[in-house]
């Protein structure tokens, strides 16, 4: 992990959205533990929020996490409370996780998707726009909206070749298309208002505390309790996994030293097909928590994703030439990490599915 400490000035005002999220979370816990921003979580809290790793942090802190964390309860699909957020953080700098952020969740429920991602993103922008409008000259010359995305934006990718800032956009899931819009958004709010706003399309993130709905939480899950691991069709469509501390690091670079206008792609060069992601979890089960068989026995393919994309990898040489990041962690021990914090934090996981209504049920296929 970077030190990020001498990244952010004193007293420096950040609005993190979607800090109740998995990503948010990392984020908004880095902030408060390395550096002494102030830190503004806006967040509507849906069914895949939660507050507590944030909470021990703030408690751990004493006085001083009290003194400078702050959570705000909005909908940014509401324009009106989305204004006033941003005058009560009067941020030097906007953090924009919050989306719905699911693919199979789109499938089944695209509109949900089109509120936060879509109107949300433009409530934030118009807001973000007079508060940006409002500051002294110094302040604005220092006010970044970073805009955080992800590789899905442009399409899926055959055998050959990766994504960079350059590909063209070809979103095909209800998710994707309502982040490529908003990436447009915001594109369009820095060049017609000149506001100065960073993009960041990052590949897929894994780590503690991920709502157990995606591959990896899922996996274990099912894994631990015996149950068949779902893989959905051949099980060879093939995602670049990263770290979500790696992602943080990034994220933190390129909202404090990107270029105004610009965009960066994140990824972690760790290419794996969902088969060999779900043997590596079997395979370090089968150590950790052996049973009289082998956990792969449990693997069972499923039908497939519908429109499920084949194959994403990034190319990161911009982000790691411009602003000298690189990821620390590998892929073998994070999914180690990321193991043992779920086997440790087992009721974590069942206190958010039992508050979801999410029982671990298949999604995104009718
Ligand atoms: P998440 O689903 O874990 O968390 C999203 C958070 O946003 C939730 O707490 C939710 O309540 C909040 N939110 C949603 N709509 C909102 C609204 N209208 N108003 C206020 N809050 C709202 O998501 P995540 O995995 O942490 O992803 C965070 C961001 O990073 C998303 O924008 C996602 O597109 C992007 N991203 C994620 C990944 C990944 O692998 N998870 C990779 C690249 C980019
Ligand atoms: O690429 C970045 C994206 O990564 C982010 O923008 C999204 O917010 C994030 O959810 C993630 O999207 P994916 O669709 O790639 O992640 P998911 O964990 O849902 O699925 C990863 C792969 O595993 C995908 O090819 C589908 C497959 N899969 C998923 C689940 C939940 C299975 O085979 N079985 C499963 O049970």
């Amino acid at each position: 992990m970077i030190d990020v400490s001498y990244l952010l000035g004193e007293d420096r005002r950040i609005l993190v959205t979607g800090g109740a999220g998995f990503i948010g979370g990392a984020v908004i816990r880095r902030l408060l533990k390395d550096t002494d921003s102030i830190v503004f979580n806006l967040d509507k809290i849906s069914y895949a929020s939660d507050l507590y790793g944030i909470k021990s942090v703030v408690k751990d802190l004493g006085e001083s996490g009290t003194k400078r964390y702050h959570f705000l309860q909005v909908d940014l699909a509401d324009s009106e409370a989305t204004i006033n957020a941003l005058n009560q953080a009067d941020p030097d700098l906007i953090l924009h996780l919050a989306a719905e952020s699911h693919v199979d969740r789109s499938i089944d429920a695209p509109e949900a998707f089109l509120n936060s991602n879509i109107i949300g993103t433009f409530n934030l922008l118009q807001a973000a726009r007079l508060h940006w409008g409002s500051l002294s000259m110094k302040r604005q010359e220092a006010f970044r909206f970073h805009h955080i995305s992800t590789d899905e934006v442009f399409g899926s990718l055959g055998d050959q070749g990766r994504f960079c800032e350059k590909t063209a956009y070809d979103p095909r899931s209800p998710y994707s298309a309502t982040k490529a819009s908003s990436d447009h958004l915001v594109s369009a709010w820095h060049h017609t208002y000149g506001l100065p706003v960073v993009i960041t399309n990052c590949s897929n993130n894994f780590g503690p505390w991920q709502f157990p709905e995606k591959l990896i939480p899922v996996v274990i899950l099912k894994a631990i309790s015996c149950q068949p691991i779902p893989l959905y069709g051949d099980g060879l469509n093939i995602r670049d996994w990263l770290y979500v501390e790696d992602h943080v690091d990034a994220l933190l670079l390129a909202a404090t030293k990107g270029n105004p206008g610009e965009k960066y792609c994140i990824g972690g060069n760790n290419e794996r097909t969902n088969r060999q992601v779900v043997e590596v979890i079997c395979s370090l089960l089968d150590d950790i928590k052996p049973l009289p068989k082998p956990y792969s026995n449990l693997i069972k393919l499923v039908p497939d994703r519908p429109g499920h994309d084949q194959r994403y990898a990034i190319n990161a040489d911009l982000i790691s030439n411009q602003l000298a990041w690189t990821p620390s962690y590998n892929f073998e021990s994070a999914i180690k990490l990321t193991l043992i914090w779920y086997l440790e934090n087992l009721d974590w996981c069942k206190k958010v599915q039992y508050r979801s209504g999410y029982k671990g049920q298949r999604l995104g296929h009718s």
